[in-house]
């Protein structure tokens, strides 16, 4: 049985993926802090697993602190060491992630991001652990000229800090991964847009402060939180004049993550950038009406002007994800509002009572 040390793990995307890990047998060891995520994932995904042969509350260990505080996982560590458990690879999700936040906070985001995978990397490296997945995102490419998808090599160049951030730990990656004799495996995922959650409407994410991305604000038009949807935009150069997205659903975004270890685990040592999307394109407003066909609800909306720095079409190429991890299908758009509605209708407060 291998062990996989999960920062970020009781967020939106590690939670689901902590599950994906469990179902294949890994022991999971989650770092968290809790700064925008619950305690109660981790219970949750215990219970979705209760009827389950293997025992996953012993193969689910949290550490409850703040990836910045290099004191907190010296001890983390050490812990481990204590118990004879050794890492053999990390997924690293704790971070910060609202674009506009990044803007007004810079230096939060700049530390949390940045310096909390320094620490990550100069402590993992002391025990000798060297394959290492990173969270990063599509927010990081230029514009895309005429509606062509992206691929790994298309141009790098974030607007805002987070982005910035982003691009930046993969350049460190990239720097430690050619300057080492430590042989390194590592991997940079460029996720484009995670929606939905697991189907049993469990997990999912927690919908903490106001939401800023469209999926949790076309569920919170659906609930009546707010009469109406604005839809940025309706003269792109698109089919029907709205922003195209590349929609993935986070249980296919979770069992990725698994591929990614598998592979890497078996392969000599890489430094590998990987964009995560399905490749198809769902516009906006076919993300509302499928929204609202699949849940048999209204989501009222009007159209407004484009959101300052949006691009209207952000696709990904992924051809090389496909074939290096033998991905044959993904999950629909319906699933994604189905089990996306689902979660929040059982949760109307997240993780809160
Ligand atoms: P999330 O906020 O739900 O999860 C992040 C987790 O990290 C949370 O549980 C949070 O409490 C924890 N965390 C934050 N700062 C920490 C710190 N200093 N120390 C320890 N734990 C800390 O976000 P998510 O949507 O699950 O995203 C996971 C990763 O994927 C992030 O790095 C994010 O930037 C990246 N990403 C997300 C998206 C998206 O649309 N959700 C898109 C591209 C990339
Ligand atoms: N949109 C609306 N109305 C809203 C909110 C969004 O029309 O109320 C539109 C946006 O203009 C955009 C599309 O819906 O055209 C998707 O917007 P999101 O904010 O949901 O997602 P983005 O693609 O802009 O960005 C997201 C995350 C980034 C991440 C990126 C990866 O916010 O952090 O996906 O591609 F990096």
């Amino acid at each position: 049985m291998k062990n996989i040390l999960v920062t970020g793990g009781a967020g939106y995307i590690g939670s689901h993926t902590c599950l994906s890990l469990l179902n294949k047998n890994y022991k999971v060891f989650v770092i968290d802090s809790f700064i925008n995520s619950s305690q109660k994932s981790m219970e949750r995904i215990l219970e979705i697993n209760k009827n389950s042969a293997i025992n996953h509350n012993k193969n689910l260990s949290v550490f409850e602190g703040d990836i910045t505080d290099m004191k907190f996982l010296k001890k983390v560590f050490l812990e481990l060491e204590n118990q004879q458990i050794k890492i053999d690879g990390v997924i690293h999700f704790a971070g910060l992630k609202a674009v506009s936040e990044s803007v007004y906070n810079p230096l939060i985001y700049w530390n949390t991001n940045l310096i909390g995978t320094l620490n990550l990397l100069e402590i993992v490296k002391k025990i000798n652990c060297k394959t290492f997945v990173f969270s990063s995102s599509a927010t990081i490419y230029a514009d895309a000229k005429d509606n062509s998808r992206l691929t790994e090599s298309s141009k790098i160049n974030p607007v805002n800090p987070y982005g910035n951030t982003k691009a930046s730990i993969e350049r460190l990656l990239r720097d430690v991964s050619q300057s080492s004799k430590e042989k390194w495996k590592f991997a940079s995922l460029r996720y484009f847009n995670p929606i939905g959650a697991h189907p049993s409407g469990l997990i999912g994410e927690n919908p903490i402060g106001i939401p800023n991305n469209l999926f949790p604000l076309i569920i919170n038009t659906a609930y009546g939180i707010q009469k109406e949807l604005k839809i940025f935009g309706n003269n792109y150069p698109t089919k029907d004049g709205t922003a195209v997205r590349d929609f993935i659903h986070v249980m296919d975004l979770a069992d990725i993550h698994v591929k990614v270890l598998e592979f890497m685990i078996n392969s000599s040592p890489i430094n590998l950038n990987l964009n995560i999307g399905t490749g198809l394109g769902t516009s906006v407003l076919d993300l509302v009406k499928t929204f609202e066909r699949v849940n048999n609800i209204k989501v009222p909306f009007s159209f407004t002007d484009r959101r300052i720095g949006d691009n209207g079409y952000v696709v990904a190429d992924n051809s090389l994800c496909k074939s290096k991890l033998k991905i044959k299908s993904f999950r629909s758009i319906e699933d994604m509002c189905r089990d996306g509605w689902k979660w929040r209708k059982l949760n109307p407060n997240g993780y809160l009572e």
